[in-house]
C-alpha cells in the first residue's frame, strides 16, 4: 500500500501489511512489531494468544474490524485487536476453564456472537495520551456492532493503561465492562 494513501488514516489492518512485514521499509511498522514483541514477551501466561499470521487470518475471517490500525507518516502507530465471542465462551474464560487462545479457537466465522473481548492495544510512545487508542477502538467496536448484537464487553488487563482504556471505551459505548482480574494490575485505577 503506497505510503501517501496510508497517511493519517484510521481503519482495519490489512492482512498484507503484516504478512509482507519483513519486506516493507516502513519505520513505524518495524517499531510497532518491536513494541508488540516487547509488550507480549512481558506477558507470561501460557494461555495468552500469540498473534501470528494464522491468528491474523483467523481474526480477519471473523470480522475485518478485529484488527484495526491508525497510520501516521510511513506506517501504523496504533494497533487494536478485538475478539468477538459468545457469552458462553466469556463465562468459561472468567471461570478460568479456558485461556485467551481458546477465545479465538471457540469462535467461528458466521456464528452468532454477542460478547466482545478487548484483547490488546498498542500505541507508539510519542502518540500516546492523544486519545488514539480510544478513537480506533471505538471505530472498530462500532463496525463490529453494525454486524453483531454485542451485549457484553470484557477485558483481561495487563497494564494500568489498558485497564483505564477499557473502562473509558465501555463508558462511551454504554456497555458494562467485565474485568478478569490480573494480580499484576490494579483495576482500581478508574
Ligand atoms: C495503553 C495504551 C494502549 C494507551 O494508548 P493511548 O492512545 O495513550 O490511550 P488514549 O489516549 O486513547 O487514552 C484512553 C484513556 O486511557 C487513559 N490512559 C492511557 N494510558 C494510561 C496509563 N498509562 N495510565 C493510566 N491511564 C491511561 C487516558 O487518560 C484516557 O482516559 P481519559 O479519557 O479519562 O483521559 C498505550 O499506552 C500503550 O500502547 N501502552 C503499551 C501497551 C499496553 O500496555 N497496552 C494495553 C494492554 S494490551
Amino acid at each position: 500500500m503506497p505510503s501517501e494513501r496510508r497517511k493519517g488514516t484510521c481503519g482495519h489492518l490489512p492482512l498484507n501489511v503484516r504478512s509482507k512485514a519483513g519486506r516493507m521499509k516502513s519505520v513505524n511498522l518495524g517499531r510497532m512489531i518491536r513494541l508488540a514483541g516487547e509488550v507480549f514477551s512481558a506477558r507470561t501466561d501460557p494461555d495468552q494468544l500469540d498473534v501470528d499470521e494464522a491468528v491474523i487470518e483467523r481474526l480477519q475471517s471473523l470480522h475485518p474490524a478485529t484488527l484495526s490500525e491508525h497510520v501516521e507518516g510511513d506506517g501504523p502507530v496504533v494497533w487494536i485487536l478485538l475478539i468477538p465471542t459468545t457469552r458462553e465462551t466469556m463465562d468459561l474464560f472468567f471461570d478460568h476453564k479456558i485461556g485467551e487462545r481458546e477465545l479465538l479457537d471457540r469462535t467461528h466465522p458466521g456464528e452468532h456472537v454477542d460478547a466482545l473481548y478487548l484483547c490488546s492495544a498498542l500505541v507508539l510512545p510519542e502518540f500516546r495520551g492523544k486519545g488514539l487508542a480510544q478513537q480506533v477502538s471505538l471505530a472498530a467496536i462500532r463496525a463490529i456492532r453494525r454486524d453483531h448484537a454485542i451485549r457484553w464487553l470484557y477485558v483481561w488487563p495487563f497494564s494500568e493503561g489498558g485497564d483505564v482504556l477499557a473502562k473509558r471505551i465501555a463508558e462511551v459505548v454504554g456497555l458494562k465492562l467485565y474485568v478478569r482480574k490480573n494480580p499484576r494490575v490494579s483495576t482500581e485505577s478508574a
